[in-house]
Order: C-alpha cells, then structure tokens, then sequence
C-alpha cells in the first residue's frame, strides 16, 4: 500500500492560534481515511494545507509524492477537492457549474460533455442536471460538488464534512457514493464529527482534538484499547458511569457484582465516541462528561 499523503510534524499557526500541532500521518492508497474531530479541532485546517489552498507554518507534506510547498500545481492535478461550505456558482446549473471546473482543468469539447453526463449520472443527478443551485436541496448540492471534484479523474478526493447538515437518507446515499468512488479506484481522505460516519466508512480514523492527533488506526483497533465492551450504570438520575472491558464475559460478570439497588444497565459495543471521551474527558459535541 504506497503511501499518498505524508505528514511529518506538521504545524498550522494563525498568529497566536496553533490550529495543528505537530501531526504525523500517512494515508495509504486506497484507503478511506477519515480525520474525526470536534468543532475547532483542526480538520479544515489540515484538509486546507494537504490541498494547497494554505502552507504550514512548519513540517513537511507529501500528496502523491509531491511536496504540497514546493510543487503545488502538480499536487492539484492529482486531487479533487469537497470543501466544508458551499462553494458552487449559485447563477449557475448544475451543468455549466461542472463545465465552468472542466475548463479551468482544460477537458475540452466532445470529452468535456461526456464526462460531465457521466458524473452527472454517476452521482445521480440526470433528473436535477439543468437545474439552477439554489433549486436543489442540501445533499444534492453536496453531490454536484462531488461530481465537480471528479471531473479531472483525480485519484484521491479530500471531503470537508461531505455529509453535515443533511438528513439522513440523503447522509446515506453520500456514503453509498463514497464507497462507491473507493471502489472504483478513488483514496479517500473525509473530515466529519459524526462518529458513525466515521465507524461506517472508515478503513483508518484519526482522532484529533485541540489541534492533536490523539489516536489513530482501525476503528476496532481504537476500541479495542478502550474496550471493546462498554457499560453505562445510571447512578442516580443525572450521572452515567462508563466502564469498558476486553470482552462480553468480564462486562456481564461485573453486572451480575453490581449492587441491587442500580436500576438502569446497559451493556453495549463501545464506539469510537468512547474513545474520544476516554482520551479526552469530552464528548465528540463538546459537552464536559
Ligand atoms: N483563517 C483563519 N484565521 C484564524 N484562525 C483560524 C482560521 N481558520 C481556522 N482558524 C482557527 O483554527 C482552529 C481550527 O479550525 P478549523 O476550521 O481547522 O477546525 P475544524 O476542525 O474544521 O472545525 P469545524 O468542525 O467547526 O469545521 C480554530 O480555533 C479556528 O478558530
Ligand atoms: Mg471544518
């Protein structure tokens, strides 16, 4: 597995804010690679320096084997972009948003219009294509900046929160549409807050916060260090205690210990929201446990 995106003690400051610290990481072909974070954790940040649209304050980025700082042009043929907030023409149909990006990569004539049906299609927005932007609803507009993204066949595609705000059957066919595009050849590296779009789609999940890359590997590797087993007991009707174990067995052999007088016990999978309140004393929301 080649890796295409490497990190090495890379740092982003905006003048006394340190918005990444220090992150090391690699993303191997092929992957679906997901950064999960809190608000203000870093996450745009990154995806921002990895893309070339800013440069570090310090370390070193590899994208496809280029140095994002010193080859950034040759970075950008190679990748495609969804970035957090709405970035589409809005005087603009969903076709000539697509052929305004195909030129500006130089896809020309007969090609251009083919690719474009093709995405169009592919993302499934036939029905929608001769529509004006503002007409379209959230994950639609989140489609038509995925097809854009793809029109130059990147082989890796980075996705700012490609699924926030939307409902979710429309969260579902995104995934189905990521999936898919790894499928058929695309890396991915995504940035969300949701921890079961994380544990959904994931091969490999970063967890930052602060700025930090507190964790970092498979899903089940992640719980596993937490627990794979968790247990809530409601102590009275405000607080909930979290307790992890190895295994089903070591969590129901400390139910049955339990005193009589809890009422409220859960055993569950522990997620990887687990594992961000272990490493961090917070929920993924922000809330203080
Ligand atoms: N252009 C900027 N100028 C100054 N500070 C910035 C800028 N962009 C981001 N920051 C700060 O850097 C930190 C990280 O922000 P960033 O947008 O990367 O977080 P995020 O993880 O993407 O958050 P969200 O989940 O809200 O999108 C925050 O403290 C933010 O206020
Ligand atoms: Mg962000």
């Amino acid at each position: 597995m080649p890796e295409v995106i490497v990190t090495k003690n890379l740092t982003k400051k905006y003048k006394e804010i340190c918005a990444v610290e220090d992150l090391t990481l690699q993303v191997g072909s092929g992957e679906i690679f997901g950064f999960l974070g809190p608000n203000g954790a870093g996450k745009t940040t990154t995806i921002r320096v990895l893309t070339t649209l800013a440069k570090q304050t310090s370390g070193s980025v590899w994208v496809a084997g280029y140095d994002v700082k010193k080859e950034p042009e040759k970075v950008k043929k190679v990748i495609g972009v969804v970035q957090q907030h709405l970035t589409l023409d809005l005087d603009l149909n969903v076709k000539e948003n697509m052929a305004l990006h195909a030129r500006l990569h130089h896809i020309r004539g007969v090609e251009r219009k083919q690719r474009i049906n093709e995405l169009i299609d592919y993302v499934g927005l036939t029905k929608q294509s001769e529509k004006m932007i503002t007409d379209l609803s959230g994950g639609m507009k989140k489609a038509t900046m995925i097809a854009r993204a793809l029109i130059h066949r990147p082989r890796l595609l980075f996705l700012d929160e490609p699924t926030v705000g939307l409902d979710v059957q429309m969260r579902r066919r995104i995934w189905d549409l990521i999936r898919r595009l790894n499928g058929d050849g695309t890396t991915i590296f995504l940035t969300t807050h949701y921890i079961e779009e994380a544990e959904a789609l994931c091969s490999r999940v970063g967890i930052v916060n602060e700025g930090r890359l507190i964790a970092l590997g498979k899903p089940a590797e992640l719980r596993q260090k937490v627990g794979l087993v968790a247990v809530e007991t409601l102590i009275d009707s405000k607080f909930t205690r979290y307790q992890y174990f190895p295994d089903r067995n070591a969590a129901t052999e400390y139910v049955q210990n339990l005193p009589s007088e809890i009422k409220t016990i859960i055993i569950r999978d522990s997620n990887l929201e687990d594992v961000f309140v272990e490493l961090t004393g917070k929920k993924v929301g922000g809330d203080e446990r």
